[in-house]
């Protein structure tokens, strides 16, 4: 017997340590983008339509907020105002043009795609009101969307370090992305470690953990407070969510470990939104369910609400 979305969300709200919330998307969608839109509402995008779902945590209510347009897909996701930013993957998978694409939410049509080109796998983005910055993982290299121009599509490349952040096809570098003081914090996926991009000192770059340290880093989020903020970091292959106090004294970053957060619910969590007390996943479930190969019409796949 499987439990309603509404009347599991209930359990959790009772018994919040115990227990994980699934929210099973339409068959044939595999999340691998979420992110926080409003209330109770998160957005997550499918890695093999490019759809964006609303899901509502609360009421288990599942909306499509836009809809498929062949050769998209949505990888890292991001909101801000009244748009939604999507990274659009890489042409590793069959028919994709990879590019930087911008979505009007009221309306769920888009407002630019920019294209970057061959060789490109655009992975995550975190958006300001200025500016979207995305991070692409085989060039080793940040684009910075400039938002006032859009619909057109203005955007500077912004170079990360090498050897650190080599481009290469197909090996997965810059990863997730969340602005921290002024600078970009970037997953790097083959260190198995964040580093600090300071854009306001020309780019400098720091590793703010030793290599290896967060396997299977993947998607990040930070949650601002004071006395330190939060560093959220998805090791998708441990399935886990691991936790990091950051400090910054001068322009160097530290970051000491708080917490692993890991639940029977992940199934290789690739991204992470935090609000208040409720941690959404999504679950790419890469593990069982290959990106580039058919899916069948019974696996139904998850993003997970988790009380913190
Ligand atoms: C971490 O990995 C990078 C790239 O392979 C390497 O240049 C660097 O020396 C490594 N750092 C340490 C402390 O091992
Ligand atoms: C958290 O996970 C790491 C591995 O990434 C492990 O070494 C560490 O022991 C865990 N810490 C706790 C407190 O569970
Ligand atoms: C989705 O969640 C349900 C309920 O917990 C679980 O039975 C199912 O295995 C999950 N699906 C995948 C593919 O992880």
């Amino acid at each position: 017997m499987s439990l309603t979305p509404l009347f599991s969300f209930l359990l959790f709200l009772l018994f919040p340590l115990s227990l994980a919330t699934q929210f099973p998307l339409p068959s044939g969608v595999q999340p691998e983008g979420v992110t926080f839109a409003r209330g109770s509402n998160y957005f997550a995008a499918d890695i093999r339509s490019g759809s964006i779902f609303l899901v509502d945590v609360a009421s288990g209510l599942v909306t499509t907020a836009v809809a498929p347009i062949p050769g998209r897909i949505g990888g890292g996701i991001d909101a801000s105002k009244d748009r939604l930013f999507v990274a659009g993957g890489g042409s590793f998978l069959p028919g994709v043009e990879p590019a930087l694409h911008v979505y009007d939410i009221p309306t769920g049509t888009p407002i630019a795609t920019c294209p970057t080109g061959g060789g490109s796998l655009v992975n995550d983005v975190i958006a300001d009101k200025d500016f979207a910055f995305y991070t692409d993982s085989f060039r080793g290299v940040v684009y910075k969307l400039s938002i006032s121009a859009l619909p057109r599509c203005r955007f500077e490349t912004i170079p990360l370090p090498t050897p650190a952040f080599k481009p290469e096809a197909g090996v997965f570098r810059a990863n997730g992305i969340v602005k921290y003081k002024g600078g970009l914090i970037v997953a790097n996926s083959e260190l198995a470690a964040p580093f600090f991009i300071d854009i306001l000192n020309g780019n400098k770059a720091q590793r703010i953990l030793p290599n290896g340290t967060t396997e299977g880093i993947d998607g990040l989020d930070i949650v601002r407070m004071k006395g330190g903020s939060l560093l959220y970091v998805t090791q998708n292959s441990l399935n886990r969510v691991s936790v990091w106090k950051l400090s910054i004294r001068g322009r160097r970053v530290s970051a000491k470990f708080v917490k692993n957060i890991t639940s029977s619910g992940f199934n290789v969590p690739t991204t992470v939104a935090v609000k208040k007390n409720t941690l959404v996943v999504a679950n790419a479930a890469f593990g069982s369910v290959p990106p580039t190969g058919p899916i069948d019409d019974d696996v139904r796949l998850n993003i997970t609400a988790i009380h913190i």
